[in-house]
């Protein structure tokens, strides 16, 4: 039995979006900060080339869009860096922390040709026609409804206006059929015992917020489980770690030995699709010319580690713009597989 079966036949679950269960929890989307979202780019690190690739990527994809809107932008990815070669960009998340951040940060990096909003994907508050392109990066699975969010994003494009949007390739992330990573802290005197459960038949992931009282025994594990060196969505938290169902700390024992101290439990669940089944969703928004790619950083983290590795960024620092945007020029011939994520771009027809 996994641990998602055992917590769905003991626990009465409320439903919540992946928004409010863990985007708004997050103090920062990133292991680090990212360039042309938390911080300007700098031509000494690689991986700012790398970003800067896929950033061209979008704008190859976008074609001569001037106005352009990032659904589920997070602190500001796409939306921000991209607002550095266009007149417009508007910017909307539902978790309100997030909108507030890509905000700032938009606000530090002296952008002022964006505006966030907090809005839901599904619902926007803008009128019909009125980008000539849409970009989302990783957000659209995430959506409690993918397929009003699709139906939104062509709504608000004018006739000939792209989608350009990656989508997380479970399919190609996952080890094994089920995997689960669990985390377990305290925050408030409550115990905070968190659950990821992906798999790949069904392709779909699922998050459990369980709380608890802090009696001795929730309060032990908690203090037993040290941090792992991984991504902390908060400070306090101690990060998700892989887990089977019979580790004793995060597993089913522990769960079994504080189901009595169980509080309140919370839950979103997605379905995640194969870049086929996703064209199949955009062409059913009404969208043509739907296509799926390769994650361009794939080839673009090769050329310019070797580039870094040569001793050349210095020299080409100058250009970094030029080449990496250039780069991204090539996302045509990036095929799909291999990489955590997808690259679909789409086209409202015209008329
Ligand atoms: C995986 S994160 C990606 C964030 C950002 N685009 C990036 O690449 O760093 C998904 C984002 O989608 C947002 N999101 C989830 N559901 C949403 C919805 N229904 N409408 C708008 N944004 C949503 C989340 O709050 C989160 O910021």
């Amino acid at each position: 039995m996994s641990i998602e079966a055992w917590i769905r036949s003991r626990v009465a679950l409320e439903p919540a979006s992946s928004a409010e269960l863990r985007y708004q929890r997050m103090a920062w989307q990133a292991a680090e900060p990212l360039p042309g979202v938390h911080r300007p780019a700098d031509p000494a690190r690689p991986f700012d080339w790398v970003d800067a690739a896929q950033i061209g990527a979008f704008l190859a994809a976008l074609g001569e869009a001037k106005r352009v809107l990032d659904l589920g932008t997070g602190d500001g990815w796409p939306g921000l860096p991209l607002a550095q070669y266009l007149p417009r960009v508007v910017a909307v998340d539902s978790a309100p922390r997030r909108a507030t951040l890509a905000q700032e940060n938009a606000r530090r990096l002296g952008l002022r040709n964006v505006e966030v909003h907090t809005a839901p994907a599904e619902h926007l508050p803008f009128p019909d026609g009125g980008f000539d392109g849409v970009v989302s990066a990783t957000a659209i699975e995430q959506c409690g409804d993918p397929r009003a969010a699709l139906r939104e994003a062509y709504r608000v494009l004018r006739p000939g206006g792209r989608l350009a949007a990656t989508f997380e390739d479970l399919r190609a992330e996952l080890g094994a059929p089920v995997e689960e990573e669990a985390e377990l802290y305290l925050e408030d005197e409550v115990g905070v015992y968190r659950l990821v459960h992906r798999s790949l038949s069904p392709l779909r992931e699922a998050e459990y917020e369980l709380r608890f009282r802090a009696s001795t025994a929730v309060r032990r594990a908690a203090e037993a489980l040290g941090p792992v060196p991984t991504f902390c969505a908060a400070p306090d938290e101690p990060g998700l770690r892989r887990v089977t169902p019979d580790d004793p700390v995060l597993g089913i024992p522990f769960l079994e030995t504080a189901v009595g101290d169980l509080l309140s439990g919370r839950y979103f669940e997605l379905a995640h699709r194969t870049p086929e089944e996703t064209i199949a969703l955009v062409e059913g928004a009404g969208f043509v010319d739907v296509q799926a790619f390769g994650n361009i950083a794939r080839p673009a983290k090769a050329f310019f580690l070797a580039l870094a590795d040569a001793g050349l960024l210095p020299v080409l620092a100058a250009h970094m713009d030029g080449i990496a945007l250039a780069f991204g020029r090539l996302y045509p011939h990036v095929p799909v597989g291999g990489t955590s994520v997808f690259f679909l771009v789409a086209t409202k027809p015209q008329g």
